[in-house]
């Protein structure tokens, strides 16, 4: 059975690849500084893991975290384009720096394969819709620079080095553990969390903005088959992760409130800077390539994170 590495293993990302890979029987290495994870993520696996607090841009701890592991999965990251524009130097660091990091690491110790939580934000505001991988990038935020070089990079370590790499574009992931509390926090986890909290959410824009919200099961799945899949399908490649479905933030609302049963208010804001106005994913390369399905969609994975938030809270 293969041993793993999770970067970002106490992230909500992170932490849930890694139940699945314990799950499997695989032996599962983590490693986390806490930035933007939190301990509470890992505490119930922590006995079962080998997890190490360290920085992404630790090289040593690196070098030794890669140490006789088969698989990497890259999931540390400060994931928050706002916090990206609001600090591109800072960002910079661990988002495409710690990537080149964990290459070097990965390949230096004779890793086989690397999976990268790459972002659909690579594709900016290209009206074309579904995105697909062939289309032209045109990051618009220094976040997405920094997830594009970073796949980039991976293509370059399959071709140059023989380490086999897979760039998964994830498109607006939710679930249960993800962070609700931060402004940076991704648009779901704070709805649910204002509305279980009896406080009012605010939209920025008029509601019309679109994402292609995805549930963590199908990002789990989608790393578990790509580790899996023959390299001549995957590696060197980028694959979008998402369901295919876009739905707006307005009918998002609508559908929390209705399983929460909110009675609240909705704020109205302007835009933020740096955000791209509808995302929605073609999903059929992943599905060629690897099998990738769609195994929870947005109502399951709606219901399923409320209910883990409201035993959260109590
Ligand atoms: C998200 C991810 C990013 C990922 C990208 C892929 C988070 C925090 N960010 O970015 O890591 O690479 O998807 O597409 O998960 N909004 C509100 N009210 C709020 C918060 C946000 O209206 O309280 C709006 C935002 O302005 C934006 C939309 O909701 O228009 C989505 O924002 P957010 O959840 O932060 O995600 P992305 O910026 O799409």
């Amino acid at each position: 059975m293969a041993t793993a590495l999770v970067t970002g293993v106490a992230g909500f990302i992170g932490s849930s690849i890694a139940r699945a890979l314990l799950a499997e029987g695989a032996t599962v290495r983590g490693l986390d500084n806490f930035s933007t994870g939190s301990p509470a993520n890992i505490e119930a696996i922590q006995s079962q893991i080998d997890f190490r607090q360290a920085d992404i841009l630790d090289r040593d701890a690196l070098a030794s975290a890669c140490h006789g592991v088969d698989l990497v999965f890259h999931e540390a990251a400060i994931p928050s384009v706002p916090k990206s524009v609001e600090d591109p130097i800072g960002t910079h660091g661990p988002n495409l720096n710690g990537t080149l990091y964990v290459l070097e690491a990965a390949r230096h110790a004779g890793v086989k394969r690397l999976l990268y939580a790459a972002s659909s934000a690579a594709y900016g505001d290209d009206p074309i819709l579904p995105k697909t991988e062939a289309m032209l990038p045109g990051p618009i935020s220094p976040y997405a620079v920094q997830k594009l070089a970073g796949e980039q990079y991976l293509a370059s370590y399959a071709r140059v080095f023989g380490l086999e790499t897979v760039s998964l574009r994830y498109f607006n992931i939710f679930g249960p553990r993800q962070d609700p509390s931060s402004q940076y926090s991704g648009v779901l986890a704070r709805f649910i969390s204002q509305m279980l909290a009896g406080q009012t959410p605010t939209i920025f824009g008029d509601g019309s903005t679109s994402r292609d919200f995805t549930y963590i099961d199908n990002v789990v799945s989608a790393n578990l088959l790509a580790a899996r899949a023959p390299a001549a399908h995957v590696s060197g490649k980028v694959f979008n992760v998402a369901t295919g479905r876009r739905i707006t933030l307005l009918q998002a609302y609508d559908e929390i409130k209705r399983i929460t049963g909110y009675t609240g208010t909705l704020n109205l804001a302007p835009e933020r800077e740096g955000d791209i106005k509808h995302s929605v994913a073609d999903i059929s390369l992943a599905q060629q390539a690897f099998q990738y399905q769609v195994v929870a969609d947005l109502a399951f994975g709606l219901e399923r994170t409320i209910a883990w938030c409201k035993e959260a809270k109590s």
